[in-house]
């Protein structure tokens, strides 16, 4: 087979939880305000999982919506990667259930582990064993269940986040340029800025581990603020001179969903504000999926149409962090 053939995303989906979370509902549960997330934020409301749904479940959902929208079935799948970083449980994958779920059969399925940064580093993943011609047809997923991970006593990170799961089914023939060369990049030893300490090998579950809450995420916000705007601008510059794009050339941008304040700060920096799209005052910070959603939404509401070049740019714990430029195919 050829080795560099083009692979594009020919569908998306995404789905989230019935249940709404306002910023009004956030003030009876910590001390806050509407005026006060929506003013550091720019969110409105986040929706929550049902007890009984896990992140495969949100995962399946978005999964099946996409393969609708790319009219393929799910035993022409080859590989499913889920990046999540609230998987249903550390091990089997969470991938291996959503295949049991949505019955891909023939796929191969892991689990990605970049934070927030793992959609965009799936949809490469998929797309170099694609452009390789190891696999024909894949299925990427961003899924999270925060809801779980959060502590809902501290007022500095429970309102971030939220609930929900994006997917998209990537193949070889693209029209137009496709999914073209990604830039990423990893700093580990900024991982205690943000990360879950407690639970794994490092500290293990036991009740003194709870006791101590080191189960729930931890951030230290104003850190994280100015890497997520410095990292997520700085790579973006480097995925168009790679991919030899003009900034002036595209016509859409789609950050990572974290904050309206990361996104307005890299618009100013970038001089595209005209052209930079944000769902965070309805979806809050819904990590791995935040992207994945914001694409398909962008796709169905007509922000993104054939022949759109498109840059996508993501930020999250590790730190992590990376960008890509797309021309959109359908
Ligand atoms: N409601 C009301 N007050 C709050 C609050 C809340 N939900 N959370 C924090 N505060 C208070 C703090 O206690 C602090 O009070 P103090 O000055 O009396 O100590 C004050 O507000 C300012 O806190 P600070 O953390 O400095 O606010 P900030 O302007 O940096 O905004 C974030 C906080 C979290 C919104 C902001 O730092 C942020 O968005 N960071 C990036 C987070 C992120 O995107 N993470 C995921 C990346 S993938």
């Amino acid at each position: 087979m050829d080795a560099k053939r083009k692979v594009s995303i020919i569908g998306t989906g995404s789905y989230v939880p019935e249940k709404v979370l306002t910023n009004q509902d956030l003030e009876h549960i910590v001390e806050t305000s509407d005026e006060w997330i929506y003013s550091r934020t720019g969110m409105r409301e986040r929706h929550i999982a049902a007890d009984d749904q896990a992140a495969s479940d949100l995962g399946a959902e978005a999964a099946k919506k996409a393969l609708e929208d790319a009219g393929v079935t799910a035993d022409q799948i080859d590989l499913i990667i889920v990046a999540t970083l609230s998987p249903d449980m550390f091990f089997p994958s969470t991938a291996c259930f959503v295949q049991e779920k949505i019955g891909a059969k023939n796929a191969f399925c892991f689990d990605l582990g970049a934070a927030c940064s793992g959609f965009l580093y799936a949809l490469d993943n998929a797309k170099n064993q694609i452009a390789a011609g190891a696999i024909n047809t894949a299925l990427v997923i961003g899924s999270e269940k925060m809801s779980t991970f959060v502590d809902w006593e501290d007022r500095g990170t429970c309102i971030l986040f939220g609930d929900g799961a994006g997917a998209a089914v990537l193949q070889a023939g693209a029209e137009g340029r496709g999914l073209m060369n990604a830039v990423m990049g990893s700093d580990g030893s900024l991982a205690d800025l943000l990360w879950t300490p407690g639970g794994g090998s490092r500290n293990p579950i036991s009740h003194e581990m709870i006791d101590e809450k080191q189960h729930y995420l931890k951030m230290q916000g104003r850190e994280v603020f100015k890497h997520a705007v410095k990292r997520m601008g700085d790579t973006v510059v480097q995925a168009l001179e790679k991919n030899e794009i003009s900034v002036d050339d595209v016509n859409c941008f789609i950050p990572h969903q974290a904050n309206v304040r990361i996104i307005d700060a890299i618009s100013r920096r970038l001089g595209v504000a005209d052209r930079m799209y944000s769902n965070v005052e309805k979806y809050a910070n819904t990590s791995s999926a935040a992207l994945a959603i914001a694409l398909d939404e962008a796709v169905k509401d007509g922000t993104i149409s054939k022949g759109d070049l498109v840059v996508l740019t993501v930020f999250g714990g590790g730190f992590t962090w990376g960008a890509n430029v797309l021309e959109w195919g359908k």
